[in-house]
């Protein structure tokens, strides 16, 4: 039972804005080596069956793949998930063996989630012809490392790696057995010569440590670093931060391997178009994202590779009639489907772009969409042997394979200039992708700032009328979006929860953006024949204390509320089961409490019931902002009290940009006031917290 009086708090006025002074904290959504405190016994039977079950698996594993004798795996993973999966036998996968048969010196690695780094890759390794450096973008996931410490036997040989961070400071998943073996190994890698570029984002607290930490590495290994680190902020402009990197990286390198002059740049093709004319239909991709049919002929285990069809059980709106803006509580029906999922788990959706849209590019490109096409690379040491599913139609590419909506980046305005039939039009896109200041502050203004995407460039550059085939060649792949669930597998074992405010607003053109995802969902209902939509789940571990008992304090403004929908609905059960329940309490802010209110009656019912303890700041109905940054403040006794004496577990949830950081600051405050610390102790405090799983955030810019 709540030890604490069940109430619920309204606070309206009185408190001053908070200040930022301090990086948010880290995003904690998975990471194994954290433990609980727990007085309980450490391992229960089930506990000991499944350890031994998954140490059988690991050593048969470890054993299998017999790369590395003393190699112990820190693996972690967090909430993204690359879309591009590997489709390759490792030990296939000599890229000194492919460097040298194709003539080749330069190796662009990637550790990328999204997308972005195996981009940048792509671009440095096409650069490479121009300096005489023929290049080669490779995945190290599908490489063997330890090859590096060969890589010097090939003359004037480098090796680039453009490496994003994630969670708590770590590598992607397809880079995280590369940044085991660097941190677990001693390799010699005198010889090797090398540079890095990382991709991170300054909202989080562990900016780009992995690009920073591999640098470091590499140079301590032996390693010879050509050119310095350079660090992309996402939160900025990562393409004038890289385009700025590369410009700088090239005269280095040129230097360093004493190559004289680069050759003219050309552009070149990665692909090679075939058209198709009489393909049977069940030969074309639809939208799968691996497997052909796999969208007619579901087959379980659902992934990533793998998407489930789930019919859309519920789409209902959130927000009140008064409100600008809308929120969708979604049900999915997962029955029969064998997906199984967690409090606390994320679940990615794949979007579809919007017909208009994709109309707009064929009208632009005078070509008939529904041409059957097939575009296969020509570089054939290339794992990626087309840039997304082939045979398909050019709809289905702009549909379901292709980024249409995001601001496209240098090297495609580069490459669309050439398409341009008047001069002018020519050369305005030429000066964007340019390394001019005059040219970076052209294509921040007209592409960043006013918020282009390529529709509206089409639009805009009237004389612009590119080949299908090469913009399809250039565009980035459209990637799912993850929502944190928002309902308990307890009480909802065959329906999954999100709840999703949909993204729309105007540009400086005048024109409305409409999110991909939430825009596409908004029309999802249930309807027979049913609307389906392509998920998965993703674990984290974004978890609620094993012990009902322990007392929990949730911070979730907006739509951060959503995975606290799942925990209250958890531990309203347990105490229905008459289990001992701990204070459960929850920070809840929105802008009216008649407008976006999310979940208003269901958390009202709670408190009532004695379940929940609820504080709200509504932020818009008096002239000084109020947030729950502000009640936090205000409550510093009862933070106190549930973190620091009863040794409970704080959870934050929704923007990470302002609100995390925020509330990080405050609990320092407390730490360092309520528990009479220094500054420096209080710190080490959170941290410990953080460690033992007692301050997780499930957070996103
Ligand atoms: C781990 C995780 C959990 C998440 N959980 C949730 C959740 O529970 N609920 C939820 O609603 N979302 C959640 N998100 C966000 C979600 O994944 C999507 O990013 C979001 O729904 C937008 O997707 P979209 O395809 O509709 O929009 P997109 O087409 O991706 O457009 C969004 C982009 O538009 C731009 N943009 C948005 N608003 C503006 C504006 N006002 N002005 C200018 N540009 C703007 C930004 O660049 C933004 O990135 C989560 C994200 C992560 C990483
Ligand atoms: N990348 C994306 O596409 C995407 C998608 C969804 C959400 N988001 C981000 O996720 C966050 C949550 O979005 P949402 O629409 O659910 O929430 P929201 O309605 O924008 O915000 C919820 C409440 O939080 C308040 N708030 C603003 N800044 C705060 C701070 N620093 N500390 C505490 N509270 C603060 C808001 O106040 P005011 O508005 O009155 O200031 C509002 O009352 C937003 O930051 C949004 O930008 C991003
Ligand atoms: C959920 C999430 C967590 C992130 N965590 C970090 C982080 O801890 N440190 C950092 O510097 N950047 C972080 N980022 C930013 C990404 O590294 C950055 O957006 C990068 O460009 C992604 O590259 P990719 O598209 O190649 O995966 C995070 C981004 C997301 C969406």
């Amino acid at each position: 039972m709540s030890t604490c009086p069940v109430r619920i708090r309204h606070h309206t006025a009185g408190a001053s804005q908070p200040k930022a002074i301090r990086m948010a904290s880290p995003p904690v959504l998975e990471n194994e080596d954290r433990t609980e405190v727990l007085d309980e016994p450490l391992f229960s039977t089930l506990d000991i069956i499944l350890l031994s079950a998954l140490l059988l698996t690991a050593l048969w594993w470890l054993m299998r793949r017999n790369k590395h004798e003393e190699y112990t795996p820190i693996t972690k993973s967090y909430s993204i998930q690359p879309t591009l999966l590997p489709a390759v036998n490792p030990s296939e996968n000599s890229f000194i063996k492919k460097l040298k048969t194709s003539g080749r010196s330069l190796v662009v690695f990637y550790g990328s989630q999204t997308g972005t780094g195996e981009e940048f890759a792509s671009r440095l390794a096409k650069e490479g012809i121009r300096y005489r450096m023929k290049g080669m973008v490779a995945d190290p996931e599908e490489c063997e490392m330890e090859e590096l410490v060969h890589l010097k036997t090939i003359p004037n040989s480098l090796a680039v790696f453009c490496l994003a961070t994630y969670g708590e400071g770590d590598p992607t998943d397809n880079a995280m057995e590369f940044v085991d073996w660097l941190k677990s190994g001693n390799a010699d890698l005198n010889g090797l010569n090398y540079a890095v570029f990382g991709l991170g984002n300054k909202t989080y607290e562990h900016y780009n440590e992995v690009a920073i930490y591999v640098d470091h590495r590499l140079e301590q290994l032996g390693a010879t670093r050509v050119f310095e680190l350079g660090l992309g902020d996402d939160d900025a402009n990562i393409e004038d931060d890289f385009i700025t990197w590369k410009d700088k990286f090239w005269p280095v390198v040129c230097d360093f391997f004493g190559i004289e002059g680069a050759s003219e740049d050309v552009s070149i093709r990665q692909y090679k178009l075939t058209e198709h004319v009489d393909l049977p239909a069940d030969r074309i991709y639809t939208g799968e994202i691996a497997r052909l049919h796999s969208f007619t002929n579901q087959r379980a285990p659902f992934d990533a590779k793998n998407p489930y069809l789930a019919p859309v059980k519920v789409n209902r709106e959130l927000h009140g009639p008064t409100s600008s803006r809308s929120c969708m509580h979604i049900e999915f029906d997962i029955e029969g489907s064998k997906m199984r999922y967690e409090t606390g788990d994320h679940l990615a959706v794949y979007p579809v772009n919007n017909s208009e849209l994709v109309n707009k590019i064929g009208e632009k490109c005078g070509v008939d969409l529904d041409t059957v096409i097939t575009l296969t690379n020509t570089d054939e040491e290339s794992t990626k042997k087309h840039p997304f599913p082939c045979p398909t139609s050019y709809r289905t590419a702009l549909t379901h394979y292709l980024d249409i909506t995001s601001n496209p980046r240098t090297h495609i305005l580069k490459e669309l200039a050439e398409y341009c039939s008047d001069p002018n039009d020519k050369e305005k896109l030429k000066l964007m992708t340019s390394t001019t200041a005059e040219g970076k502050a052209a294509y921040q203004q007209w592409v960043v700032q006013e918020n282009r995407n390529i529709v509206h460039i089409l639009e805009d550059i009237p004389s612009l009328k590119p080949a299908l085939d090469h913009l399809c060649e250039l565009l980035p792949r459209l990637q799912c979006r993850y929502y944190s669930i928002s309902s308990s597998p307890k009480l909802h074992p065959t329906t999954i929860h999100i709840t999703a405010v949909v993204i729309e607003y105007k540009t400086p053109t005048g024109r409305i953006n409409k999110g991909v995802t939430t825009s596409w969902l908004k029309e999802k209902h249930p309807t027979d024949p049913p609307s389906y939509v392509p998920i998965f789940v993703r674990k984290s571990q974004f978890r609620l204390p094993t012990r009902t008992s322990i007392p929990i304090i949730m911070v979730g403004p907006g739509t951060g509320i959503a995975p606290f929908r799942a925990f209250i609905q958890e531990r309203d059960l347990a105490r229905k089961e008459g289990k001992e329940v701990g204070d459960t309490v929850l920070y809840f802010g929105c802008r009216r409490a008649n407008e976006d209110f999310l979940y208003k009656d269901e958390l009202e019912e709670y408190v009532k019931n004695g379940t929940l303890v609820l504080h709200t700041a509504f932020s818009r109905e008096q002239s000084q902002k109020v947030y729950v940054t502000h009640l936090l403040e205000n409550n510093k006794d009862e933070l106190w009290r549930i973190i620091g004496e009863q040794k409970g577990h704080i959870y934050v949830c929704g923007d990470a940009k302002n609100m995390a950081r925020d509330v990080h600051n405050i609990l320092l405050k407390v730490v360092m006031e309520k528990g009479k610390m220094s500054e420096l102790d209080a710190a080490d405090y959170i941290k410990k917290m953080d460690s033992q799983k007692r301050y997780s955030s499930d957070v996103w810019s």
